[in-house]
């Protein structure tokens, strides 16, 4: 038995059946990967809750917080659902397409970063949201992106990336 699979019985415990553990299951599967879902993935997931890789894959390809491409070491989500496009997400996007040198939904040839245009992240009362790797800026403005993007390359450093 593996460790992924050990944890995932741990998740199942916690949830009435299995249906309801399939979420928190792709998540360990997502972190046990590297920050994305390869195929194996929806075989060990389904493996582990009695399910099938196809139902497993249906719900991973429904939500945004699932990745089903592989991942830059630094991935940078910016909400771009109605709250924060109504803040101005799409200039947020765009500013950091310029910084990055990528377009949303690409990861640099040289595997630091992934730009990624996502549904809401949750916190619509302060928008635009921005998540770099899963840790949610505030009210990132388009002009919040040269200085935060170079924090993220390393160039500053606030001790909060
Ligand atoms: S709409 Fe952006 S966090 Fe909800």
């Amino acid at each position: 038995m593996t460790a992924l699979f050990e944890r995932i019985q741990e998740i199942r415990r916690r949830y009435p059946d299995e249906l309801s553990a399939v979420m928190p299951a792709l998540q360990a599967a997502q972190v046990e990967h590297g920050g994305w879902l390869p195929r194996e993935a929806f075989r060990e997931v389904a493996d582990a809750l009695d399910l099938t890789p196809a139902y497993c894959l249906s719900i991973a390809s429904f939500y945004d917080m699932f990745r089903l491409e592989p991942v830059g070491e630094t991935v940078v989500e910016v909400c771009t659902n109605i709250s924060c496009g109504l803040a101005g997400a799409q200039g947020v996007v765009e500013a950091f397409e310029r910084e990055l040198g990528l377009h949303a939904g690409e990861t640099s040839a040289d595997g630091k970063f992934s730009l990624r245009a996502v549904e809401c992240l949750g916190g619509c009362g302060w928008a635009t949201i921005v998540a770099v790797n899963n840790r949610h800026r505030l009210r990132v403005s388009a002009a919040d992106v040269p200085a935060l993007a170079a924090e993220l390359r390393g160039e500053v450093s606030n001790g909060d990336a």
